[in-house]
């Protein structure tokens, strides 16, 4: 590959609108639209995301571009998430990233988004080292729970997943149960910072030894609150810090249990985290002191390439495009795409 190779990607899978442009595995430019929209709604209202994803995509591109400072003349092909995601917000980045490709004349590379979250970790960024081969990726996000087996960039196994909600579902869902706006997950780990873990247990959720279970935790939580306010009706607002790290300690503990369990299962110690939930303060703490602890070698990405953004799916884009790994022109989004 050149290094006068340039790589335009686009990301759309969910709320966030992205564009990022790669050169030699260095990010240029990551440009985030997030849509502010469905806060009001406590959730991601999948038609509002497609109809704000088709007024930012231009912007937000233009703007990847200027910020990168490259005329799209330069560009050498355009990567797309392909999905899995919401179909309507899908729909708009392909069919978009399919225009602009062919109208530039130059190829098209289709992207994974969950072996974005975890490829994510081969951009080379202060701060970021890449693991070596094999190692075990936990994607922790709004959507998806997983342990993968990663034998190399294209060569990966899902050894282990959620078999209900998805983890940052658990946060999110719980943090409304709780009166905290969406998406509750960051202000979770806020008040966990000034809250004692052990105040309130919760029961983790018993499933296969690398599979994981949320839908229980977030009715324990529930019934937890309910019962608690008909003592005293300031309960949570009392004691929002107290559960707030109780919450996130048992849910830390739990995703720490099933990486443990993985690694005994696999022999692997090399660990990768990826996803949303991978910003969460304890997670990141607890994976430091594993090395120590356990002999584990961890990375952790950088925040800004932890949640959706398009700088992982240009990693992804430049790894494909080296090995010549191209869409077809009639290739079309894929809501419950896989590996
Ligand atoms: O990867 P992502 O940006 O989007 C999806 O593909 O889902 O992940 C978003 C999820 C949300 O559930 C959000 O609450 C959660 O990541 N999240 C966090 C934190 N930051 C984001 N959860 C816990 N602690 C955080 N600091
Ligand atoms: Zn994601």
């Amino acid at each position: 590959m050149n290094s006068n190779c340039f790589i335009l990607a686009i990301e759309s899978s969910c709320d966030d609108t992205a564009a990022a442009v790669i050169n030699n595995g260095v990010i240029l430019s990551n440009v985030v639209a997030t849509q502010k929209i469905h806060e009001a709604y406590g959730g991601v209202v999948p038609e509002l995301a497609s109809r704000a994803h088709q007024q930012n995509i231009v912007p937000v591109v233009h703007q990847a571009l200027r910020k990168a400072n490259i005329d799209k003349k330069q560009l050498s092909a355009i990567a797309f998430t392909r999905g899995p995601g919401l179909m309507g917000s899908l729909l708009v980045g392909t069919s978009f990233s399919k225009s602009l490709a062919m109208g530039l004349g130059i190829p098209l590379i289709e992207v994974n988004h969950m072996q974005a979250h975890i490829l994510a970790h081969f951009i080379k960024a202060e701060g970021q080292t890449a693991p070596n081969f094999p190692f075990l990726a936990l994607t922790i996000s709004g959507g998806h729970t997983q342990i993968v087996k990663v034998n190399n960039y294209f060569e990966m196994d899902v050894i282990g997943q959620t078999i209900d909600d998805a983890v940052g579902e658990a946060f999110d869902k719980s943090a409304k149960i709780l009166g905290l706006p969406y998406p509750g997950g960051p202000l979770i780990d806020k008040h966990a910072q000034n809250g004692n873990p052990k105040a309130y247990p919760f029961t983790k959720p018993k499933v296969s030894p690398m599979d994981f279970s949320f839908s229980g935790l977030k009715t324990a939580v529930l019934y937890f609150v309910e019962k608690e306010t008909k003592k005293d009706p300031d309960f949570v607002t009392k004691n929002i810090n107290d559960i707030c790290a109780s919450l996130q300690y048992t849910i830390v503990s739990y995703l720490m249990d099933k990486l443990k369990n993985a690694v005994k299962t696999t022999g692997i110690t090399t660990i990768a985290i990826g996803g949303g939930v991978s910003a969460n303060s304890g997670i990141r703490k607890v994976l430091k002191e594993a090395e120590a602890k356990f002999g584990w070698k961890t990375h952790i990405p950088n925040f800004e390439y932890c949640t959706d953004n398009a700088a992982m799916i240009a990693m992804v884009g430049e790894l494909k495009y080296k090995n010549g790994m191209f869409a077809k022109n009639d290739v079309v989004a894929s809501a419950r795409m896989k590996f």
